[in-house]
């Protein structure tokens, strides 16, 4: 029996540490703050709104936690935010609690 409880504490576990997300804890408010300063107004140009259609639209491009990420990382890069990876961590963050709801 106690066997069998560690076993299923160790499940448990190992499903926790699964399902955090690529970002960690960053924190969505700080994401949503920089994504306003250096994301939105290029968003806003090609889809109008907020720009949020963007990440809303049919056909969008991204499936998963990692996919935002990464995207962050590549948008970051490309439009020269420099930001660090805890920044584009924030970001990330944002998007996906504000978005896309990607549960892993
Ligand atoms: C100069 C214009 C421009 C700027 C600035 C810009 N983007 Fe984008 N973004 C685009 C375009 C265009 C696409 C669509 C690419 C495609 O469909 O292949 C896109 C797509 C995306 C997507 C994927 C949307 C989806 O789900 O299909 C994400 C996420 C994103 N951008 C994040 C960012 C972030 C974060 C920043 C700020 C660092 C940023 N973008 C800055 C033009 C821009």
């Amino acid at each position: 029996m106690k066997t069998l409880t560690a076993s299923l504490i160790s499940v448990l576990l190992s499903t926790t540490a699964l399902a955090a997300p690529p970002w960690g804890d960053a924190d969505p408010k700080a994401g949503y703050q920089k994504h306003q300063e250096k994301c939105a107004a290029c968003h806003i140009r090609l889809y109008g709104g907020d720009g949020s259609k963007m990440y809303t639209r049919e056909g969008r491009l991204l499936s998963t936690q990692l996919d935002v990420l990464q995207r962050v990382a590549a948008c970051n890069s490309q439009v020269h935010s420099g930001w660090f990876p805890d920044e584009e961590a924030e970001v990330a963050a944002y998007l996906n609690q504000q978005f896309y709801n990607f549960t892993d």
